[in-house]
């Protein structure tokens, strides 16, 4: 099974960014999270980050055609805006969920909105790194259901 993790605009800052909404580990910290838990699961894991809305739209479209079978995405500040993520993600029909580090639903109005959750096979927030991992599990456990 081959995952996709998709982090958007200033998720590379992690750990400088904000330390007391996103903490103190870095992006770096959290691939190395990622990789270690795809070994764990026995999954083949690519991890992109872009902080351009159309480079994600390419990297959704470019997993239909490269055979990635499920997609974790943080869509960061793009949640609340992107028609163009969310269309591209219903384009290439490929089971996704989306994860937030901090609690999206208890933070300002304008982040309660998200252009994805309603086509997500689930959506998790507040759970710090730890939602990576649990959205691999998720997608791995239907994959293979
Ligand atoms: C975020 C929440 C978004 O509102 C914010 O714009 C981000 C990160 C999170 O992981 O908690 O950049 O997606």
């Amino acid at each position: 099974m081959k995952l996709l993790v998709i982090n958007g605009p200033n998720l590379n800052m992690l750990g400088i960014r904000e330390p007391d909404i996103y903490g103190k580990d870095t992006y770096a910290d959290l691939i190395a999270r990622i990789e270690n838990y795809a070994q764990t699961l026995g999954v083949t894991v690519e991890c992109y980050q872009s902080n351009h809305e159309g480079a994600i739209v390419d990297k959704i479209q470019e997993a239909y055609f490269t055979g990635v079978d499920g997609i974790v995405l943080n869509p960061a500040a793009y949640t609340h805006t992107s028609v163009a993520i969310a269309d591209a993600l219903k384009a290439v029909s490929i089971p996704f969920v989306e994860v937030h580090i901090s609690d999206v639903d208890k933070r300002e109005g304008f982040r309660q909105v998200s252009y994805v959750r309603e086509i997500a096979q689930r959506t998790i927030s507040g759970k710090g790194f730890a939602g990576y991992l649990e959205a691999m599990e998720l997608l791995v456990a239907e994959h293979e259901s």
